[in-house]
């Protein structure tokens, strides 16, 4: 049977997931603050957003329905192209419904920009951008993000949904990455 190991080697702890649920519990009170007295429709962009999603649908704790995008960039980590292209849509329709997009990190800003586009002319009431990690120092497009959880610098993060070759994704903390280095 083929044996795969993890690629890369873990370096330090960068947001700890004590401090993570913290600061998810924060941002879902502020959300519910928000929407007092709507019912929004929630959106984890697939794959890395799924934990977040999960746990900022709960801390929000409003009467609310949760659906799930996917999206993927051509060319990897480059990125060379800039290309974002949909792999999975959404299973309702957002028109007249107020839609929280929920994002793992933004890096260039060329997913939200995208998602932006697509889902405004499907004419939902309202469209709001919740992301865990900003990495500020890389973005390419403005993009408006009305909820950040953390700034982050640049460089190579994985757990709480994000990935490393599709490794990584179940740790609690957010950890750097050396991605070349052997396992
Ligand atoms: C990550 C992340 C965002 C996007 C942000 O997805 O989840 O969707 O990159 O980068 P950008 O601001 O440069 O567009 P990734 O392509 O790693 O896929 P995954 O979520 O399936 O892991």
């Amino acid at each position: 049977m083929e044996r795969r190991e993890p690629p890369g080697r873990l370096g330090r702890v960068l947001i700890a997931g004590q401090e993570v649920a913290t600061r998810v519990a924060d941002l879902g009170l502020v959300i519910r603050r928000d929407y007092a007295g709507r019912f929004p429709l929630f959106v984890g962009v697939l794959k890395g957003a799924f934990v977040f999603a999960a746990d900022l649908f709960r801390a929000a704790a409003l009467p609310s329905n949760l659906d799930f995008m996917g999206v993927s960039s051509y060319g990897g980590s480059a990125r060379p192209s800039g290309i974002v292209r949909l792999t999975a849509d959404l299973s309702v329709s957002i028109e007249g419904r107020d839609v929280i997009i929920v994002e793992d990190i933004i890096d260039t800003g060329r997913t939200i920009a995208y998602l932006r586009r697509n889902l405004a002319t499907r004419h939902p009431r309202s469209l709001a951008f919740c992301v865990l990690l900003d990495k500020v120092a890389r973005r390419e497009v403005e993009v408006a993000v009305d909820y950040v959880g953390f700034a982050i610098p640049d460089e190579f993060v994985v757990g709480y949904g994000l990935d490393h070759d599709g490794y990584y994704r179940n740790l609690r903390d957010v950890a750097v990455l050396d991605p070349s280095a052997p396992a």
